[in-house]
């Protein structure tokens, strides 16, 4: 069969790794794709916006089955486009997709259906907000209600900074419209874990635990990114953890979706955090988190194809999700000054050394090609460049694998995290 993968990004790269190892798929396309993607799918130059033009890209080459990697195009409704179209397509359709598109939803839809999460109040005003604050305890978390490409959230420690987040958010729409409306919400402490789970709208099955790392600097310092690396699985993340978070987050979330008529069908990423309290929920995404998938999906045995295409026929029930009784660890490789400033252009060297390397990878995020003929080369395009995996048979023989596998790839203002997967030593 033909696939289409939307995105662009290193968990499209890790998507496309895997749908070329399924047996069912014959060839791959990627819109728009980049440099990496490049080897394995045929890039198509079409924005993960412009709805009309994939469906149409679709149509003509007979596209059988698409699968839509990031967040914009999936809360603005593009599952819907392909569906309308008649094509199979793997994601959840925007009036589902919202559970990550306002935060004001999903608080609200988690309080209905007794699911738990962090004390909130959600404000479309920025004087109500402010008024609030003045009784509010301290530190609290603000958080514009849309998507803002992971930066959306203020960690405020006092009523000062508080009252300058809520202008930022609301008045001075630091993320846009994504500042319409913001949450509120009680400062919780503990560890944090990405869940990641099929689902078909009735039945959720997860996938193997990671964590990511936010922050841009170690020890957690800077500011906030769309990721510096994950390790999986969290040896936090223990089964009577999951067995509590299986019936109390997951099971709940999907039968709250369905009663609300907005059956999730795709992949839902529960953010969690593990408090004195017992597990409570950060947030929810509907995809895969970037770069969670970059350590979750090099891990996971079935056929991707197989487990998607039960998610979208509504049988997944039937299938016996099994991941490798290993580790996998990712250090993403970006360019200095990211994520404020950063130049892109440089050239990269090493990408070749991964090839046939087994049990390594390097996912393509911000690369892309330059030049022609003898001269074309794959340089930086972005903040985050490439994700560095690698597995190991434990947590830590994974670290160090992907640490020693960093020093492969030379690019101008190469900068990582020296310290992901840090908290392994802590287990
Ligand atoms: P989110 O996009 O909602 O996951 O928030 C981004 C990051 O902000 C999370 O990964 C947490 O590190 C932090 N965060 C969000 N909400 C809270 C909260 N209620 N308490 C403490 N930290 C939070
Ligand atoms: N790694 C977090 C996310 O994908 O949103």
């Amino acid at each position: 069969m033909k696939v289409m993968i939307i995105g662009s990004g290193g968990r499209e790269h890790a998507i496309a790794t895997s749908v070329s190892k399924s047996k069912k798929v014959d060839k791959i396309y990627c819109a728009p794709g980049n440099a990496g993607i490049a080897k394995i799918a045929e890039c198509v130059d079409i924005p993960v916006m412009e709805f009309d033009k994939q469906v149409a890209f679709a149509k003509e080459n007979a596209i059988d089955f698409v699968i839509v990697g990031p967040d914009d195009p999936l809360v603005a409704g593009c599952v819907d486009a392909f569906e309308e179209a008649g094509i199979k397509v793997f994601g959840p359709r925007s009036n589902a997709a919202i559970i990550e598109g306002s935060k004001a939803f999903s608080k609200d839809l988690m309080k209905k259906y007794d699911i738990p999460t962090a004390a909130y109040e959600n404000f479309d005003n920025a004087e109500d907000a402010l008024a609030y604050l003045e009784n509010a305890s301290f530190p609290i978390v603000l958080k514009a209600d849309g998507l803002a490409l992971g930066k959306g959230v203020l960690i405020c420690k006092n009523l000062e900074e508080a009252k300058a987040g809520v202008k930022e958010i609301m008045l001075d729409k630091h993320f846009g419209s994504a500042g319409n409306r913001m949450v509120i919400e009680e400062f919780m402490t503990g560890r944090e874990v990405s869940v990641l789970a099929f689902c078909d709208g009735t039945t959720i099955k997860t996938m193997t635990s990671a964590q990511d790392h936010k922050r841009a600097k170690d020890g957690d310092q800077g500011l906030n990114t769309g990721g510096m690396g994950t390790f999986s699985p969290s040896p936090f993340y223990t089964e009577e953890i999951a067995a509590f978070c299986q019936k109390e987050i997951y099971d709940k979330t999907m039968a709250a979706m369905k009663a609300e008529g907005r059956d999730f069908v795709g992949v839902l990423f529960t953010g969690l955090m593990l408090t004195d309290k017992g597990p409570k929920v950060l947030e929810y995404n509907a995809r895969f988190g970037d770069p969670e998938a970059q350590v979750v999906l090099p891990r996971m045995k079935n056929d991707i194809i197989d487990v998607m295409e039960a998610c979208v026929e509504g049988r997944l029930d039937q299938i016996d999700l099994q991941f490798e009784d290993n580790a996998a660890v990712c250090v993403v490789l970006a360019s200095d000054g990211y994520p404020v400033s950063y130049e892109k252009g440089f050239p990269i060297s090493g990408l070749d050394k991964f090839e046939d390397k087994d049990g390594y990878y390097v996912f393509h995020a911000g690369t892309k090609f330059a030049g022609e003929g003898a001269d074309k080369k794959i340089v930086t395009n972005g903040g985050r460049v490439l994700g560095v995996t690698a597995k190991g048979s434990d947590l830590k023989e994974a670290r160090a694998n992907a640490y020693e596998a960093t020093k492969l790839i030379e690019f101008d203002n190469k900068y990582m995290r020296n310290d992901i997967g840090k908290a392994i030593d802590e287990a």
